[in-house]
C-alpha cells in the first residue's frame, strides 16, 4: 500500500515537471553575445499570437532543440531568423532596440 502511494506521487511530480517544461511558457537564454545576454520568452511570443510553426520550419528554427542554429546580427538585419519579425512591422525593429533583446 505504502508503495503504491509513493509511487502515485513520483508519477504526479514527473507530470508537475513535464507541465511546467510546456515550451511555449518557456524562456531560452542566449548568452553568447558580448552585448549582453537575449532571453527569448515563449510566453511573450505565444501571446502576441506567434505560432510554433512560423519560427519551427525548415528556414529557421527546424529543430526544438537549444543552440542548433547560429543566430548572427547579420542574418537578423538581413530579415532572417529572429529578424523575420523583429525588422519594425511585425514587431520591433532589431537595429534600433539592442537592449529590449540584450540585456547585461
Ligand atoms: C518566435 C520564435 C519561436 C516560436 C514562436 C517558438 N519557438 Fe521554440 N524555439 C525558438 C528558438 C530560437 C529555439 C532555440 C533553437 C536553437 O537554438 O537552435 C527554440 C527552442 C525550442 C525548444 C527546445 C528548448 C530547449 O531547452 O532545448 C522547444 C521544445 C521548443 N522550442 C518548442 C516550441 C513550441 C512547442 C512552440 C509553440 C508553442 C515554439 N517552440 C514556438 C523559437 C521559437
Ligand atoms: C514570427 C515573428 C517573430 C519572430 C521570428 C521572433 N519574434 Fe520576438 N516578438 C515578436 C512579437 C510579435 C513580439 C511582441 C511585439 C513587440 O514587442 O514588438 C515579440 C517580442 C519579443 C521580445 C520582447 C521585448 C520586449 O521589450 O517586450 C523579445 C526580447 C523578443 N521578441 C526576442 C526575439 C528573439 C531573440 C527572437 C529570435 C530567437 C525572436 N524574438 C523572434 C515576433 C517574433
Ligand atoms: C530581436 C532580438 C535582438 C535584437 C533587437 C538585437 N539582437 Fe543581437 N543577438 C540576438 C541573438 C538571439 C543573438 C545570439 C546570441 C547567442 O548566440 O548567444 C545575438 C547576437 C549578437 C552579437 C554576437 C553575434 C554577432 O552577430 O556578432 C552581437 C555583437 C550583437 N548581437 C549585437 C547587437 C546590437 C549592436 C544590436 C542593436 C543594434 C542587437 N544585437 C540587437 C538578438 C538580438
Amino acid at each position: 500500500m505504502r508503495k503504491g502511494v509513493l509511487l502515485s506521487v513520483v508519477l504526479l511530480l514527473c507530470f508537475a515537471v513535464a507541465a511546467i517544461a510546456v515550451p511555449s511558457g518557456r524562456t531560452l537564454e542566449f548568452d553568447k553575445s558580448p552585448m549582453g545576454t537575449v532571453t527569448f520568452s515563449g510566453e511573450i511570443h505565444k501571446n502576441a499570437g506567434v505560432s510554433c510553426k512560423e519560427c519551427h520550419n525548415k528556414d529557421m528554427f527546424p529543430k526544438m532543440k537549444m543552440g542548433t542554429v547560429e543566430i548572427k546580427m547579420d542574418a537578423i538585419y538581413a530579415g532572417q531568423l529572429c529578424g523575420k519579425c523583429h525588422n519594425g512591422e511585425r514587431a520591433f525593429e532589431a537595429k534600433a532596440n539592442c537592449t529590449r533583446c540584450h540585456k547585461k
